[in-house]
C-alpha cells in the first residue's frame, strides 16, 4: 500500500488503484506537512507548497513528488535528487488554459476592461477611455515552449506579426508556428508593441526583463506575465509604469504569492491582475489531476519514464 499526500487544491477524481491510499489535505499548514510527511511515499502539489530541502529531509519515506502542472520552481530538485526522490510533472496538461489566460490579460490590459468594470460599479460611465487594437501590431514572445507556442498560434488569429526569443528551441519549431525567431532579446524588445513571457523561472530568467529591457520596448507597449513572478523584475516594472513608458501590464503572478495588498503593483491603476489562475480551468485541472496521479503511481511502481 502506497500512501500519497496531496497538499494543494486539485481535481483528482476517483482513485481506482487499491494499492493507493490518498489523503487530500489542500489547506494543510506547512508545519503540519513537516510533521506528517514521514508517513508518506509520495507528495502531490501545485505551486502553493514549497517542496524545499527541509520538507524533503522530513519526508524520510518519500519516493516521489508529483507536481500538478508545468513549473517545478517550488521543488528543490537538487535536494530531491540527493535523497533519491523522483520528481514528475505534467507539463502538457494546462498549456491551453495558460495560453488563453495570457491572452485574457493582454486583451483586458489593452482595452481597460477591469478599470471600466470598476468605474461602472462606482456609477461612472466613462466613454472617453481609448485602448489599443491588435491588428498588424507586433507581439514578442519570450520562451517559445508549449505555452509560448500556443500564444503564438492565437496571435495569428489577431493578424499580428509574431517575434520570439528562445535560445533553446530549434528554428524549425518557430517556422512551423509562423514565428520569426530572433537570436537577440533586445532585437525582439525594440520591435514589439506587446510582450509576453513564457519561460520557467530559474537563475537565467530571474529578472530577465528589467528596467533596461522595458525601456527597449516602444513607448506605449503592453507587457504580460502569466508565467512566473520575477521574470519581469517587479521593481523595474513599477518604475517604468510610473514613468509613463508603458501603456499597461497584465499579471497573473508575483515574486511572492499572495502579494501584500499594499504592493505597488497590486494597487497600480495600469495593471490588470489575476491570482495565478493560468492553469485554473475545469478542463485543465481535470487533465492535471488525472495525469499527475497516474504518473506518481507509475513512478512508485518503478517506471522512470516521467522522472525529471
Ligand atoms: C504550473 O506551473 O503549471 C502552474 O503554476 C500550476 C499551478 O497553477 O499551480
Amino acid at each position: 500500500m502506497w500512501r500519497v499526500l496531496v497538499t494543494d487544491e486539485m481535481r483528482l477524481g476517483e482513485v481506482k488503484n487499491g494499492d493507493i491510499r490518498l489523503d487530500y489535505k489542500p489547506n494543510m499548514p506547512r508545519e503540519e506537512i513537516l510533521r506528517v510527511i514521514a508517513g508518506y511515499d509520495a507528495l502531490i502539489t501545485r505551486s502553493r507548497t514549497q517542496v524545499d530541502a527541509a520538507l524533503l529531509e522530513a519526508g524520510k519515506n518519500l519516493k516521489v513528488v508529483g507536481r500538478g502542472g508545468v513549473g517545478v520552481d517550488n521543488v528543490d530538485l537538487e535536494a530531491a535528487s540527493r535523497r533519491g526522490i523522483l520528481v514528475v510533472n505534467v507539463p502538457e496538461a494546462n498549456t491551453r488554459s495558460a495560453a488563453e489566460l495570457a491572452w485574457a490579460l493582454l486583451l483586458a490590459a489593452a482595452r481597460g476592461v477591469v478599470d471600466s468594470d470598476r468605474k461602472i460599479r462606482e456609477g461612472v460611465w466613462d466613454r472617453k477611455y481609448l485602448g489599443l487594437e491588435l491588428d498588424r501590431k507586433t507581439i514578442g514572445i519570450v520562451g517559445l515552449g508549449r505555452i509560448g507556442g500556443q500564444v503564438a498560434r492565437f496571435a495569428r488569429a489577431f493578424n499580428m506579426r509574431v517575434l520570439a526569443y528562445d535560445p533553446y528551441i530549434p528554428r524549425t519549431r518557430a517556422e512551423t508556428l509562423g514565428v520569426e525567431l530572433l537570436d537577440d532579446l533586445p532585437d525582439v524588445l525594440r520591435q514589439c508593441h506587446f510582450l509576453t513571457v513564457h519561460t520557467p523561472l530559474n537563475e537565467e530568467t530571474r529578472g530577465l526583463i528589467g528596467r533596461r529591457e522595458l525601456y527597449l520596448l516602444p513607448k506605449g507597449a503592453v507587457v504580460v506575465n502569466a508565467a512566473r513572478g520575477g521574470i519581469i523584475d517587479e521593481k523595474a516594472l513599477i518604475e517604468v509604469l510610473g514613468e509613463g513608458h508603458l501603456f499597461a501590464a497584465g499579471l497573473d503572478v508575483f515574486e511572492l504569492e499572495p502579494p501584500n495588498v499594499e504592493h505597488p503593483l497590486v494597487q497600480h491603476p495600469k495593471v490588470t491582475h489575476t491570482a495565478h489562475l493560468g492553469a485554473n480551468t475545469f478542463e485543465a485541472q481535470d487533465r492535471v489531476g488525472e495525469a499527475v496521479l497516474e504518473r506518481v503511481i507509475e513512478t512508485l511502481q518503478g517506471n522512470l519514464a516521467y522522472a525529471l
